[in-house]
């Protein structure tokens, strides 16, 4: 069973759709109250009332996380309703499909502004915080099985993944003097609005929107199955949570021996647009 969960505080950013969501809710399932954080306000309520609909209690702070104030508004709802934070979920994210040549930097700055710093920012302030107050806590950091190998037109985003695992894994030795978990999460294929982001942002050229469609059936997940592996990493902390054990071999196979990337992913020619 390992930890019991009950009335300890979880913060969650992204959670007003996908796996954060799904988290938030799998979180009050197992005991716990729950500060929850996203830009649609709408779609927040909505998971607040689910949560407090079970019994456990929610806070709502609605922001883009990227504004350096919502990292601090966070942790500051966390202890001014539940006396402090046991558990960070940094989660929110996207993805856009594009070449690396068609992919401008101000796009690239943006993604990893998103994915990369304000996640990294948000961990940082609690991790100080914990230091400071509590001496014990959990972080965690939403990254992806592509932290470990790169998809042809998502260079950008996996090496937004990428950063993230290799920031949590340095963390994690730099937090065990204070008994302050580090995880990084590497789902799969999950079904969930990431794929529609995808479409909207990404160039009409490259069909993002048939994504999902286009992903074997095998590789795709659904976002309770991640929120219950997040779920059970609560309970008995590992370094890192994965869902799917044959994407997890083929991540090792590939960083072992770099050429089979090569025979996995066929060539990829540039979208139409690219090469006119
Ligand atoms: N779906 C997959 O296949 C997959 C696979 C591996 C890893 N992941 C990772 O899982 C995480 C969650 O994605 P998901 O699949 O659950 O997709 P999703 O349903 O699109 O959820 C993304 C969440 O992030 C929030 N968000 C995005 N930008 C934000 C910003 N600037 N400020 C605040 N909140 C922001 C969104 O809320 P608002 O729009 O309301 O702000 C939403 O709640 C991401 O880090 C993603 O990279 C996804």
């Amino acid at each position: 069973m390992g930890k019991d969960l009950t009335d300890k505080t979880v913060v969650i950013t992204g959670a007003s759709s996908g796996i954060g969501r799904a988290t938030a809710v799998a979180c009050a399932q197992a005991g716990m109250n729950a500060v929850i954080n996203a830009r649609r306000a709408d779609k927040l309520k909505a998971v607040a009332e689910q949560i407090e609909s079970m019994g456990r209690k929610a806070e709502i702070v609605c922001g883009d996380v990227t504004d350096p104030e919502t990292s601090a508004r966070l942790l500051d709802a966390a202890t001014q309703r539940f006396g402090g934070f046991d558990v960070v979920f940094a989660n929110a994210g996207y993805g856009v499909r594009s070449s690396v040549c068609d992919m401008e930097d101000s796009e690239l700055r943006e993604m990893f502004e998103v994915n990369f710093f304000a996640a990294n920012g948000l961990l940082r302030e609690a991790a100080r915080r914990l230091i400071r107050e509590r001496r014990r806590g959990h972080l965690l950091m939403c990254s992806s099985s592509v932290a470990r190998f790169a998809l042809p037109r998502f260079g950008a985003y996996c090496a937004t993944k990428s950063a993230q695992a290799h920031i949590c894994q340095a963390l994690r030795a730099e937090l065990r003097p204070y008994h302050i978990r580090v995880s990084s999460v590497h789902p799969i294929g999950t079904t969930t609005e990431f794929y529609d982001v995808v479409g909207r942002r990404s160039n009409p050229d490259e069909n993002a929107g048939l994504l999902l469609q286009q992903t074997p059936q095998r590789f795709i997940q659904s976002p309770e199955l991640v929120a219950k592996a997040v779920v059970a990493c609560l309970r008995k902390p590992r370094p890192e949570v994965w869902t799917s054990h044959t994407v997890r071999w083929f991540a090792a196979a590939v960083t072992a021996f770099p050429s089979l990337a090569g025979i996995v992913f066929k060539d990829t020619p540039l979208a139409p647009a690219d090469r006119a």
